[in-house]
């Protein structure tokens, strides 16, 4: 197919989108009182609400026809069925097949995947529920109370968002700390606290090779020497999650500790699979497997539920609809509930590793734009910090809103409370205030500064969001939600002709930083062969580390 852009579809979207960019949502709402029921699903214990979005039925027929015109549907049963759609590594894209049910059939190049998935599971729960009856021990004999996971990227934020927000599951057995930057500080903060004699480390790095997971590692290796544990101890005391078991066991941890995973499964959709180690030990295996469920719920979902109704082709559809035919650069997610923090640190990487390209699959040049940029931050929080943009702004942001209808915690006043915020700022945003409305609210008394401060309180409105409510958040229901973000990502991809499996792109900045290292180590400093700013900087940062005998 050629490039989606040349499709009469696309041409006729941007038609569509000149012809209904007037139409304000408060008005679309006044004359169509059934919006919310056309224009919302529900999904066990999700709903989604995007009627508050700047669409007719034309515009989601529109959507859909694109979709169809790039092959969405052939695109999906291709992913399903195993294909190396992750065209520059030649790789299958098989993280769905991670959440299967055990006697799911599921082929990779012939090999049932299934029955090895279930095996490394079944390895993986031996070992928690060893911890958890305290028959797994540190070397001194006692209990492991606390589990660091060393990793970074997806080998790092999914375990800690799922970790977090299922805080509640939790079997109350270990307690979890996750490290991942190159800042010393991050390891050295984390471990002060901490008795190595029942410290687990977990180190998580699909490839085994990432520098700042392995200098970590490393230097978690020699706290647990110096605070009295032996080499032979490390084997109580380290455990791996890799797909690269050669370089985990040459690094000293011994196959027996040593969890798998392989190659079909991206970094930033490993969640599911041992790299889940710190969830399974947080919240146990039968949690987990809901967990599994959730998302294998949301796989079926979207692999038969037809475009109209699919919950996954409509978060991607909206989206290109504001980014390419509405020109929105970023896409803003709020997740009202404190243990969903890290959600959009997690989107962040879902999406814009994935979706963050240029060239289409077989390496021609895009002339539209792609992935968005995506931020956000806990709501109530951020209504105090960014929402004056939002709803006073110049720029267009769609945002997705979400919330569990009922909470965990004791205090139901506050979830009352943060519910009503919540429904506002949708609200808020959809309608808008008009001057009129203004006026109104001054009553009979208006101010003598009236024509500076009516504009000021105006609100556009008419500033699109998906609403997103689970019934509360559990294990199925999270699991569901990281599977949908999953599929909404993979939608994109297909639509923009690109391919969201590879990240070629973190790989420049490693390249140049394995080299400016040494330079920066030397005691010397060596002739550098940078640009004049970056030569200027080194050697700025070179004296200054000399001069405070920092080096190297
Ligand atoms: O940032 C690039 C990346 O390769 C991510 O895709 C990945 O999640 C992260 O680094 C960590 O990689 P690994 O799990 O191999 O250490």
């Amino acid at each position: 197919m050629s490039q989606i852009n040349l499709s009469s579809v696309w041409v006729q979207l941007h038609q569509h989108q000149r012809a209904t960019r007037h139409l304000h949502m408060r008005d679309l709402f006044a004359t169509e009182p059934d919006r919310f029921q056309r224009f919302s699903l529900r999904l066990d214990g999700l709903l989604l609400d995007y009627s508050k979005n700047r669409i007719t039925e034309r515009t989601r027929d529109l959507l859909i026809e694109l979709a169809h015109t790039a092959e969405l549907s052939t695109w999906i049963k291709r992913l399903q069925a195993g294909e190396p759609i992750n065209i520059s590594e030649k790789r299958a894209v098989m993280h769905h097949a991670l959440r299967a049910p055990a006697d799911s059939e599921i082929y990779v190049d012939g090999e049932n995947i299934v029955p090895s998935i279930q095996a490394v599971l079944q390895r993986v729960g031996e070992f928690v529920e060893q911890v958890h009856q305290q028959h797994w021990r540190g070397h001194s004999g006692k209990p492991i109370r606390h589990v660091v996971n060393i990793g970074i990227g997806g080998s790092d934020l999914g375990p800690m968002l799922v970790t977090r927000a299922l805080k509640p599951y939790s079997v109350g057995k270990v307690e979890l700390h996750f490290v991942s930057n190159l800042d010393g500080r991050h390891l050295a903060d984390t471990l002060e606290a901490l008795d190595a004699a029942e410290t687990l480390f977990i180190v998580a790095s699909k490839s085994f090779s990432t520098p700042e997971t392995l200098l970590n590692a490393q230097a978690a290796r020699e706290w647990f020497l110096a605070q009295g544990g032996s080499v032979e101890a490390i084997q109580q005391h380290f455990v791996a999650v890799s797909s690269n078991i050669p370089a985990a066991t040459a690094f000293g941890i011994s196959p027996e500790n040593c969890f798998p995973f392989w190659d079909w499964v991206g970094g930033r959709y490993s969640v599911w699979s041992a790299i889940g180690l710190p969830v399974m030990l947080s919240i146990g295996m039968t949690h987990f497997r809901q967990f599994l469920a959730g998302a294998h719920a949301m796989d079926c979902h979207f692999f038969s539920a037809p475009f109209a109704e699919n919950a996954p082709v409509l978060l991607g559809l909206l989206g290109i609809w504001y980014n390419t035919f509405y020109r929105a650069h970023t896409h803003a997610v709020m997740p009202y509930d404190q243990g969903l923090s890290r959600l959009p640190a997690y989107l962040q990487q879902l999406d814009m590793e994935s979706n963050g390209k240029r060239v289409g699959r077989c390496g021609a040049r895009l002339d539209f734009n792609t992935g968005p940029i995506i931020w956000g931050e806990v709501g109530v929080n951020s209504q105090h910090a960014f929402f004056q943009l939002l709803h006073q702004g110049t720029r267009l942001v769609p945002c997705d809103f979400i919330i569990p209808a009922c909470e965990h915690g004791k205090l139901k006043t506050h979830h009352t409370a943060m519910l009503a915020n919540f429904l506002a700022q949708t609200e808020a945003l959809m309608r808008g205030k008009n001057e009129a409305e203004v006026l109104a609210e001054f009553g009979a008394k208006l101010p003598d500064n009236i024509d500076i401060l009516l504009p000021q309180k105006v609100f556009p409105g008419n500033q699109p969001s998906n609403t997103l409510i689970l019934d509360s958040l559990n294990p199925y229901n999270l699991g569901m939600l990281l599977a949908l973000y999953e599929h909404k990502v993979f939608v994109q991809g297909v639509i923009w002709g690109i391919n969201s499996f590879d990240q070629w792109g973190v790989e420049y900045g490693k390249q140049l930083a394995r080299k400016i290292e040494p330079e920066l180590r030397a005691g010397q400093l060596p002739s550098l062969q940078h640009d004049a700013s970056t030569n200027g900087l080194i050697r700025h940062i070179h004296q200054l580390r000399q001069q405070r005998n920092a080096l190297p």
